[in-house]
């Protein structure tokens, strides 16, 4: 059966790249497909965070699912750490994934910077964790932002090996990955060409969850654009990237095709677009971080629907988890 898989990592700073490449979707999907939906706090750890800090962030994450419209009732919201089949399974999935495979993963080259011996070991194994992640549940369909996509790649060869190593075809479903459409890769404010992200250490890169009205409003004002005015079709978006990356933000949260927002705004320079599109921020995000901070004054509630999340999450896992032991030739 069909079944949706996704995670954020409670890392702090989450942005409109993880509401509109991801959590944005999830809200649909989650009336399609029996869906889980996970605040990866193991994956968080393989950088240094601190620990009260973790604590806020992991609710905060909670608090954006919940925000955002996802239904507790309808999906499963709740944290890695509370289900231990998670890391169970990231071991036997290190064993089966091979060293070259992790070695050509793009994004530990880009976190673990030049120095790659000072980088944690679970830095390195991380997509391994990922693929255990979708697969302790036998996830079919894998929301994400683009930037996920190699790692999607790793966890359908993790999958695969293991149904051929141990004679176990169609055990674990290949995990086909749902990247498509507007808000998939959204870009820093500062910089077209990088994607926006948690980490950038220019605030003005990104817009976060939490910013209020004015803050949204100045960083579109601020955000890095060109000298000419707009094209009328997709094709004049060639070679600016920052164009690009603000039609392409007005397309996710109008949406609206972006042909339709070259129609409207076609032949206009930025002071017309920029206006706009800080108007339909403020009034598609305002409504989420309202609801965000009303629901993180009560960590009690949130605690609880992680709790019972946990409990669900647990009451899959644990039997594909039992299974797996079996086909590998564990006692058990
Ligand atoms: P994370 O926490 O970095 O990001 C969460 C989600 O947001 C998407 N995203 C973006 N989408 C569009 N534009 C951007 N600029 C942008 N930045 C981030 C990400 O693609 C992601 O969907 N490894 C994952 C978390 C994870 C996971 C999983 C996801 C752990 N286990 C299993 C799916 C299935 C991560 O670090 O996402």
């Amino acid at each position: 059966p069909p079944r949706v898989f996704s995670g954020v990592q409670p890392t702090g700073n989450l942005h409109l790249g993880n509401y509109l490449g991801a959590i944005r979707k999830f809200v649909g999907l989650q009336h399609e497909m029996e869906s889980l939906f996970c605040i990866v706090d193991l994956h968080a750890v393989t950088v240094w965070q601190d620990p009260k800090a973790l604590k806020a962030q992991t609710r905060e994450i909670a608090a954006a699912y919940l925000a955002a419209g996802i239904d507790p009732d309808v999906a499963t919201v709740f944290h890695q750490s509370a289900v231990p089949e998670h890391a169970e399974l990231a071991w036997l999935f290190q064993c089966v994934a091979r060293m070259g495979w992790l070695n050509r993963m793009t994004q530990f080259k880009d976190k673990a910077g030049k120095d790659k011996e000072r980088a944690s070991v679970g830095l390195f194994t991380y997509p391994t964790l990922m693929a255990a992640d979708i697969l302790a549940y036998k996830a079919t369909h894998v929301p994400v932002g683009e930037d996920q996509k190699q790692h999607l790649e790793l966890a359908r060869d993790v999958a695969g090996k293991f149904n051929l190593d141990f004679g176990a075809e169609g055990f674990f479903p290949l995990p086909e990955p749902l990247i498509r459409g507007a808000g998939a890769r959204v870009m820093s404010l500062r910089d077209g060409t990088k994607k926006m992200s948690k980490s950038d250490p220019s605030d003005l890169s990104r817009i976060t969850l939490t910013d209020d009205a004015d803050a949204i409003a100045k960083k579109i004002k601020k955000a890095k654009s060109d000298p000419d005015p707009l094209p009328s079709a997709e094709d004049g978006l060639e070679g600016r990237a920052e164009a690009r990356n603000l039609v392409g933000i007005y397309a996710a949260l109008s949406g609206m095709s972006e042909a339709e927002v070259l129609t409207r705004f076609g032949g206009q320079g930025f002071a017309a677009l920029k206006p706009a599109l800080a108007d339909l921020a403020v009034e598609k995000l305002a409504p989420i971080s309202s609801e965000m901070r009303r629901l993180m004054d009560d960590p009690g509630h949130i605690d609880a629907v992680l709790k019972a999340g946990a409990e669900k999450a647990s009451s899959i896992a644990g039997p594909i988890l039992r299974e797996t032991k079996e086909i590998v030739g564990f006692l058990t």
